[in-house]
């Protein structure tokens, strides 16, 4: 007989009956009456810091859980985890994620739970709580933040991220004047809730929702929403459910279920830090991803998801046109569906409802018109990256996937910093250049930071280049594009090969082959 609530994982102190018999006192002393104690306890990681502007409103989100899980009759219990806020934490917050997923995994072991409520959502939190609630393999739902809403600037409407980057580079190439860019500063960012384009934070909502361990819609409610609350409360109720039925996420997470996930991040043209999360998370539960499945998945997986960094439109668009409940219909014939979810039916039950595309909306397009036939996110070999290296064609430019060019190599990113925008370099760094960033990588350099998105030199962006090829062992934010390749392997700090390009060699780019 399993045992629930407070006698679960009693303190050690060589008497059971004197463990329990204390911490229900030190339970009382909070207030909690014999029946709260005696239901089944979850508990609900709530990341919440005044250090991640993405979590403003988890203690309004996390109260709406605390309702759900009062309603079917659990006891609530909440606590704090690591929070990782992707701007404010130095050198990267990729540093920390490994960290938090220990903690995750650790308080869910040590503590009274029977299931888990994980509210996450910046960047990296998704990810360090799927793989700690992977390990610790009790019953998990997830509740996402939910995506910011954009704002207007002089008519323009803008949301973060891709629209800070955009602006920096046009005050960089000197078109607007410090004041200006001071004002879209205080204007990119109006709400709570993550990055409002298909950034990595958006993308791993998504695929958490492709994987089955979050309830329906729960990607894309922006976060302001009331039924962002609604649906909090829904995860709550659920999670008393998921305790009923003993469905842990390691039956949840299955080989499937991943595949699943990588076709989703095809078809919506996700985040390349997808890949490396969801590696991670694949590999708490000792499922191996590799870049040749990657390949065989993009061939067969048309991009459908008109979205910024490399379409149009922003996150809440992407809600008001259905989410992911249309785009998993769209691609429904490509996907595992006889797959348990942590909303108590199968994927083919969720999808089973009549449906008809809604041709009123032009966000996430038809599996019949789709944006690009295959690809979005593709694998590449060759000598410079025999292990593999990634690039994002969704956001690429296509007239650069044939290219040669001669190499111009940063060893360090302070060295690339120093020089790039040096006027005196510009004989030697023209427009089809192939800009080289080494030692980067996961080894190379604190927290494998997002410097693939190499600066195209000032000089030339004042001659309207906008993109070339670049390449490096690094990573790139989700809100970039641009023809980037990137996670070369073996990174440059291994030694070879990458790591004996010069300045001057020359670099052939043969994508299709
Ligand atoms: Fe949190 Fe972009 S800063 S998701």
């Amino acid at each position: 007989m399993p045992v629930h609530g407070l006698a679960n994982n009693l303190t050690e102190y060589g008497d059971k009956e004197f463990a329990l018999y204390l911490r229900r006192s030190f339970a009382k002393a909070m207030g909690f009456s014999d029946e709260a104690l005696a239901k089944p306890i979850v508990g609900i990681l709530n990341t919440y810091s005044e250090l991640n502007n993405c979590h403003r409103h988890f203690p309004q989100l996390v109260e709406a859980v605390k309702r759900g899980v009062w309603q079917a009759g659990g006891l609530p219990l909440e606590f704090p985890t690591i929070s990782l806020g992707e701007v404010f934490l130095s050198p990267t917050s990729m540093l920390y994620r490994n960290l938090m997923s220990m903690d995750v995994e650790a308080m869910i072991r040590a503590q009274p739970l029977d299931a888990v409520v994980l509210t996450g959502g910046c960047d990296k939190t998704l990810p360090a709580l799927l793989m700690g609630a992977a390990s610790a393999d009790i019953p998990a739902i997830v509740v996402a933040a939910g995506p910011m809403l954009t704002n207007q600037f002089d008519g323009e409407r803008i949301g973060a991220c891709t629209d800070c980057r955009r602006f920096w580079a046009t005050f960089r190439r000197g078109e607007i004047d410090r004041e200006t860019i001071s004002t879209v500063e205080g204007q990119l960012a109006p709400t709570p809730g993550t990055c409002s384009v298909m950034g990595t934070a958006s993308t791993m909502a998504c695929l958490v929702e492709a994987l089955g361990m979050m309830l329906p819609g729960g990607a894309s409610i922006p976060a302001v929403y009331a039924d962002r609350m609604r649906h909090a409360e829904a995860a709550g109720k659920q999670a008393v459910d998921l305790i009923r039925r003993d469905l842990r996420p390691s039956q949840i997470m299955t080989p499937a279920a991943f595949d699943n996930a990588l076709r989703v991040l095809q078809a919506i043209g996700g985040s390349t830090n997808a890949i490396v999360h969801l590696t991670a998370i694949a590999g708490r539960l000792g499922i191996h991803l590799d870049l040749e499945r990657l390949n065989q998945l993009a061939e067969s997986t048309p991009v459908l998801a008109d979205l910024k960094p490399s379409g149009q439109a922003y996150m809440e668009d992407f809600h008001q046109a259905g989410g992911m409940q249309v785009l998993l219909h769209e691609v429904r014939d490509l996907l595992a569906l006889d797959l348990p979810t942590v909303a108590g039916m199968t994927l083919l039950e969720r999808l089973d409802e009549p449906y008809t595309y809604p041709t009123w909306q032009e966000v996430i397009r038809s599996a019949r018109e789709p944006l690009q036939p295959e690809g979005a996110l593709i694998a590449l070999r060759g000598n410079l990256a025999p292990d593999g290296a990634i690039l994002k064609t969704a956001a690429a430019s296509p007239e650069l996937f044939q290219h040669r060019g001669k190499a111009v190599v940063f060893q360090t990113p302070e060295e690339m910093e120093e020089t790039i925008n040096d006027e005196k370099y510009k004989d030697i760094i023209t427009k089809d250049s192939v800009l080289v960033m080494l030692n980067t990588g996961v080894k190379g350099y604190p927290g494998f930071p997002e410097l693939g998105d190499l600066p195209i030199p000032n000089f030339l962006l004042k001659q309207s280049v906008r993109d070339m090829v670049r390449i490096s062992d690094a990573r790139m934010s989700g809100t970039c594009y641009g023809t980037q390749i990137l996670h070369i392997c073996p990174e440059a700090h291994e030694g070879e090969p990458i790591a004996f390009i010069r300045t001057g060699d020359e670099i052939e780019l043969d994508v299709e082959n």
